[in-house]
C-alpha cells in the first residue's frame, strides 16, 4: 500500500454551535464540505462539562443518514455506552484510554464487535508510550491539543511531537488532532503529520465555513503530498 492512500478528512465539532439547532447546524457543515461529524460526548465526571449522549445522537442520525459520525467519548466509563452508540449507528467510537488503562484491549474489542471503528484518545498529559501497545488494535489515534472539556481553548503546540512520532512510525495511520485547531494552527498539525482534523469554533464562528474547511484541507493535503515526493 502506498502512502498516498492517506486521506485528509475534516471533521467539524458542533460543540460550540447553536445546539438547539443541532440538525440544521450539522447539515450545514456537511453541505459546506465536512468529511465527518465529530460529536463531543461528555459525562461531567471525566471532564468538568456535560453535553449530550446517545439519545441525541440517535435523533441526529435519523435526520442525517449518510454522514460518518465519530463520537468523542469524554466519559469515565466508555464501555457502558458502546451498545447505545452502535444502536445510534455511530461509525467510530473514540474513547479516552486514561480511565480504562487496564482494560483498553477489552474496550477496543467490544467497540469492533459492535460494528464501529475504534479511536483511542490521549489527554495532553498522557504520553505516547501509554498507547503504543494498542495502536495495532485501533483505527485512529486522537492526540488532544487542549484539555478536553470545552471548545475555544488555546492550541497546545507542544503536543506535536506525539503526532510526529506516530506519523514517523505509522505512515498510514489515521491521526486526529482536536482542540484549538484553526487557520492559525493547522500548519503545525499538518507538518507534524495529522490527517484527521477536528475544528470547532474556528469553523462554527466563521462567516464562511466552506472557505475555512477548504483552507484547512489544502494545508493538510499539501503536507501529505510533500511526504510522498
Ligand atoms: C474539547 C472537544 C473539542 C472541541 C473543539 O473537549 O473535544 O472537540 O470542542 O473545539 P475548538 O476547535 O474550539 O477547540
Ligand atoms: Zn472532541
Amino acid at each position: 500500500m502506498e502512502r498516498s492512500s492517506l486521506k485528509c478528512k475534516i471533521g467539524p465539532s458542533i460543540l460550540n454551535a447553536d445546539l438547539s439547532q443541532l440538525y440544521v447546524e450539522s447539515q450545514k457543515l456537511i453541505d459546506n464540505g465536512a468529511d465527518y461529524l465529530h460529536l463531543d460526548v461528555m459525562d461531567g465526571t471525566f471532564v468538568p462539562n456535560l453535553t449530550f449522549g446517545h439519545p441525541v445522537v440517535k435523533c441526529l442520525r435519523k435526520k442525517i443518514q449518510n454522514a460518518f459520525f465519530e463520537t468523542h467519548m469524554m466519559v469515565q466509563d466508555p464501555e457502558k455506552w458502546i451498545e447505545p452508540m452502535a444502536d445510534a449507528n455511530v461509525n467510530q467510537y473514540t474513547f479516552h484510554i486514561e480511565p480504562v488503562l487496564q482494560n483498553v484491549l477489552k474496550v477496543c474489542r467490544k467497540v469492533r464487535e459492535a460494528g464501529m471503528k475504534v479511536g483511542l484518545a490521549l489527554k495532553p498529559d498522557t504520553g505516547i508510550e501509554a498507547v503504543r501497545q494498542y495502536i495495532d488494535h485501533a483505527d485512529m489515534i486522537l492526540v488532544m491539543t487542549v484539555e478536553p472539556g470545552f471548545g475555544g481553548q488555546k492550541f497546545m503546540g507542544e503536543m506535536m511531537p506525539k503526532v510526529q512520532w506516530l506519523r514517523r512510525n505509522y505512515p498510514l495511520l489515521d491521526i486526529e488532532v482536536d482542540g484549538g485547531v484553526g487557520l492559525n494552527t493547522i500548519t503545525s498539525c499538518a507538518e507534524a503529520g495529522a490527517n484527521m482534523i477536528v475544528s470547532g469554533t474556528a469553523i462554527i464562528n466563521s462567516v464562511d465555513q466552506r472557505a475555512v474547511m477548504a483552507s484547512l484541507r489544502e494545508t493538510v493535503e499539501s503536507s501529505i503530498h510533500k511526504c510522498n515526493v
